[in-house]
């Protein structure tokens, strides 16, 4: 049976498989609080006044163009996997699916919705985990158990909720990587025994300190099956709560960069809450610091109102955090030091090929829940770094570099290569809808597509000699780079539905977004300043949020969009596969991370599903007459989510983030024994996927 409709429900508590511990610990329970965007950016009724460019629904190969007149109809009953009923009613289609061929890469058989403690792939596939948290990474690490952590092995251990991953190869040795992972945050209750949430030790604090940052591990493969398994390379390293950052950027010695034990406000300690990122053409990762705001206390008591408000729209509110670690370090308590927030939310890119590198800030692109960052190249070597702003009603953005890429491959390119994210101009991006008929929540316009046109704001521009342009009236240059999201205000940006990652395809540069959802789209909560429906945002309270397609003139200030996917149970009226038979895809909810196979595919690993099924991966056919047609490939484990996905010609990799997560673990009473089973506690871990015969990937 299928998953019957349940996005149709407009109930604001919908269900989601996160669990509130996992708002709480991941997110600093952003979903329970106000919307910290209270401006009156975008709604939709400032573009009725606008003149729209009508442009068709972006389609390739050759494609029948899709049009469908509303929210009449409702495909088909699903059979009992929900993938292969044949469609009787699927107007939402194009000519007949059953005569599409499906693309190479999408040839597996789907993995049904499920809420198994397990990572499921197809048959004929297998997976296996790659390291665990508290596995070795740097050498001297002890060997981890629970009732044996202490700060200096977690220094040297893989740390908690891995997020984002790399592969690198290594150059001249088969078979050889470098695995490059994010450690986004930790929930105490299920690292420690006896988990006090009102007292924790300060062993306790400065382990979950530990357990944060990345890791930089090697990895080998070998010829028998996909299995990877972690070596104590050269390489490896622990970046954690405590690594000196280098700040980089105009703002370095800045009055709002300064602190106590740093008076000269050019390093910081540690990078928090890393949750996507991206690898740079020069081999350096890129990493975003998301929801650091939950770390700090106190707020609401700042005395000085324009700081008070300034930390508001950043989220920090609370006289006391979650994790209490203002108790043990003052950097955390913003009465003690109001300059330390300003330090963090930025892009961070470390040099994995140099253990003993000080890893960097790029303040230049930007102050705000960076859920990572991910480049395209033009042909005269320009950089274009695209970000997200991962909360509801925030922003997308991009910085298009003034320098040009060094090709070569020696240190000494690399080296100036890191340099070019310091140079250049910050853009916000805002969206037009093409369709002024557009009013009903899910209704498809009548051209076809949810789609328009959009314009890059300049926010602000840095030079080579290190000065810096503000484009904002009212904003310094450094304000700008420090208060971001306030200068995105300014600058007339549209609000999203949480933004996530963003990724430009390898080959046709068209860039795409993440936008996971927003259950307060056009709510209407009386006194909030919630954004009504657009076309850009067309579900009402949107539970299982969008991927958004971006045809973007990557240097220039012009862009056209359309919605690719309009993500929930496809037997519900208002989701949209980028018009492919709705019959014959896989239910998909909560877009979160994405990336690219070799055929050009993209891949969506999601984050909260909302239709009663684990978290996944799921591949996308984005050319031709299959564009649209979503098949799962994998689920992770109960309350885990599905994170840091890479395809590869013989492998897949995610990293599974939170396994077993909910308001009642604790180490004692753990919901999940994945991955090691028996009653063994729950531990976020990396895994690989291949193919039994070792044949490439979905061909
Ligand atoms: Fe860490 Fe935006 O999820
Ligand atoms: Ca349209
Ligand atoms: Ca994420």
């Amino acid at each position: 049976m299928g998953l019957k409709g349940r996005n149709l429900l407009t109930k604001l508590d919908f269900r989601s498989s996160r669990s509130h511990r996992t708002c709480l610990y991941k997110c600093g329970d952003a979903c329970s609080k106000p919307v910290p965007n209270t401006s009156k950016n975008t709604y939709f009724g400032d573009l009725m006044d606008r003149e729209f460019t009508r442009r068709s629904a972006l389609r390739t190969g050759g494609a029948a163009v899709v049009t469908v007149g509303g929210a009449s109809f409702i495909a088909a009953c699903s059979d009992g996997n929900g993938l292969d009923a044949n469609s009787s009613d699927a107007s939402a289609t194009s000519s007949s699916a059953a005569d599409v061929p499906t693309p190479q890469g999408l040839n597996f058989e789907m993995v049904a919705p499920n809420t198994e403690d397990a990572v499921t792939v197809p048959n004929g596939y297998s997976q296996k985990v790659v390291i665990r948290w508290g596995d070795k990474v740097v050498d001297g690490a002890g060997e981890w158990s629970v009732d044996n952590q202490n700060v200096e092995d977690a220094k040297r251990q893989y740390g908690f909720n891995n997020d984002f991953a790399a592969l690198l190869p290594i150059e001249g040795q088969d078979n050889r990587f470098l695995l490059v992972s994010n450690h986004e945050y930790t929930t105490p209750q299920q690292m420690f025994r006896d988990y006090d949430v009102d007292n924790p030790t300060e062993e306790q604090v400065m382990i979950e300190m530990a357990n944060h940052g990345l890791s930089v591990v090697e990895v080998e493969g070998n010829d028998k099956d996909g299995s990877l398994k972690p070596v104590m390379g050269k390489y490896n390293r622990r970046i954690h709560g405590h690594t000196p950052f280098e700040l980089r950027g105009p703002i370095v010695g800045h009055e709002l960069v300064k602190t106590t034990k740093d008076p000269e406000g050019k390093m910081v300690e540690g990078t928090f809450n890393n949750c996507s990122g991206g690898v740079t053409p020069w081999g350096t990762i890129l990493s975003g610091e998301e929801n650091v705001d939950q770390y700090f206390a106190g707020g609401e008591e700042v005395k000085d109102e324009k700081t008070r408000d300034r930390l508001k729209r950043y989220g920090i509110e609370d006289p006391e955090s979650q994790r209490k670690w203002e108790r043990f370090e003052d950097r955390w308590d913003v009465r003690k030091e109001p300059n330390e927030p300003n330090r963090f939310n930025y892009v961070v890119e470390i040099n994995p090929w140099d253990p003993e590198s000080t890893p960097v800030k790029h303040t230049a692109l930007g102050r705000f829940k960076h859920e990572g960052s991910n480049i395209h190249v033009t042909g005269d070597g320009s950089v274009i770094a695209y970000s997200g702003d991962d909360s509801r009603f925030e922003y997308l953005y991009k910085f298009v570099s003034s320098r040009k890429m060094r090709s070569g491959n020696t240190d000494a390119d690399r080296a100036e290569n890191m340099k070019i994210l310091d140079e250049g101009t910050l853009y916000v991006a805002t969206f037009n809808g093409n369709s002024d008929d557009f009013s009903e929540s899910g209704k498809l316009p009548e051209d076809g597509a949810y789609d328009g046109d959009g314009e890059w704001k300049k926010l602000v521009t840095v030079k080579a000699d290190g000065s810096a342009e503000s484009h904002i009236d009212g904003m310094s240059a450094e304000e700008v780079i420090i208060y971001t999201r306030l200068a995105g205000d300014e600058a007339g940006a549209t609000k999203m539905d949480r933004p996530e990652d963003v990724e430009p395809h390898p080959t046709t540069g068209k860039v795409y977004a993440a936008l996971t959802n927003n259950k307060y789209r056009g709510a209407n909560r009386e006194g909030k300043d919630d954004a009504p429906i657009a076309e850009w945002a067309p579900i009402q309270e949107n539970k299982n949020g969008m991927v958004l397609e971006l045809d973007d003139d990557h240097t220039g200030e012009k862009f056209t969009w359309n919605l690719l996917l309009v993500c929930g149970d496809p037997e519900a009226a208002e989701t949209y596969f980028g018009g492919f038979d709705k019959s014959k895809v896989s239910p998909i909810s909560c877009p979160d991370n994405l990336t690219f196979d070799s055929f050009g595919n993209l891949w969506v690993s999601t984050d909260g599903n909302a239709l009663e099924s684990n978290d996944g991966l799921f591949a996308v056919a984005l050319e031709g007459d299959a564009r649209g047609l979503t098949k799962q490939f994998l689920t992770v484990p109960a309350g885990a989510e599905t994170c840091g996905p890479l395809v590869f010609e013989k492998r897949v990799l995610v990293n599974v983030q939170h396994p077993g997560e909910d308001d009642e673990a604790t180490v004692e009473n753990t919901s999940s024994h994945w991955p090691d089973g028996g009653d063994s506690l729950a531990r976020p871990a990396t895994v690989v996927a291949w193919k039994d015969d070792m044949g490439t990937i979905g061909a």
